[in-house]
């Protein structure tokens, strides 16, 4: 029988994560202004957000700016946090409707006004629910998450609240902004780019990855389910062998 999603859904990653990449590019080619190229990625947002709820995906974690992005020009950092704001304020209400847990991952304080009140706003509207995480990776850098991490775990022990032992795989995950959750399963990267960014580098130690050629604003849902396909169909070994080999 044809492997489907819907007849696999025990196979399903449990915590996607998502480099939403190309919206520069598909600006370009739609002789369109760049800031139209990330309102339409926002379109492509929803869908996917929406479908990994049906799904019942437990994480998913989305790249949306990275530390790096400041470097790109004024009028392009400005359209993208005009968005952010946009997007929280009108789709909050949806996303808690729907039970979706807000969480931003990233340096929250480090954002300008008035995105970070509107940030904390979400987090705090949503931080009891109980249905799928979204986990929105902003003014984020896996570098910086590892490098908190370091200094949350040496001011531990500083204290004598811990001892080195007990410093292990476990108790440096619960350090990451992504506490409490699993790895990541599944790695897409839209646009044909090959490479993770400097994004959640410790929590895709052992993650799939899928590399789909179209842009993000092009990224439909029939497309995410040939993401999930395919990583459905790969053999995880996690560095032993599995029974049949
Ligand atoms: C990704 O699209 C969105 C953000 C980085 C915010 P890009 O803007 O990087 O698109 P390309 O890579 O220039 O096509
Ligand atoms: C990664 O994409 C960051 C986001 C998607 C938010 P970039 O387009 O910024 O990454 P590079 O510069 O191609 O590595
Ligand atoms: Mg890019």
């Amino acid at each position: 029988m044809k492997k489907t999603i819907q007849n696999n859904l025990s196979l399903l990653p449990k915590h996607v994560a998502i480099i939403m990449d190309g919206n520069g590019r598909w600006a370009k080619k739609n002789k369109l202004k760049v800031a139209l190229g990330h309102r339409t990625g926002v379109i492509s947002l929803r869908e996917i957000i929406r479908e990994s709820n049906n799904l019942g995906i437990k994480s998913l974690s989305i790249y949306a700016f990275s530390t790096e992005n400041w470097k790109r020009s004024t009028i392009e950092v400005s359209a993208l946090m005009d968005l952010l704001s946009e997007f929280f304020t009108k789709d909050i209400d949806e996303l808690n409707d729907e039970n979706v847990k807000v969480l931003i991952i990233g340096d929250v304080e480090g954002m300008p006004e008035p995105q970070r009140t509107i940030l904390k706003n979400s987090m705090a509207l949503t931080q009891n629910n109980t249905g799928m995480i979204l986990n929105v990776a902003l003014n984020y850098g896996g570098r910086s998450e590892l490098i908190r991490a370091a200094k949350l775990i040496a001011e531990n022990y500083k204290n004598g609240e811990i001892s080195l032992d007990d410093v292990d795989e476990d108790y440096l995950a619960n350090m990451l902004y992504t506490k409490g959750q699993l790895d990541v399963d599944l790695l897409i990267r839209t646009s044909g780019e090959m490479r993770l960014s400097n994004f959640l580098l410790y929590q895709c130690a052992y993650a799939e990855f899928v590399f789909p050629k179209v842009l993000w604003p092009d990224f439909t849902v029939e497309e995410y389910h040939k993401a999930l396909l395919e990583y459905m169909s790969r053999d995880r070994r996690f560095g032993g062998r599995n029974t049949d080999e």
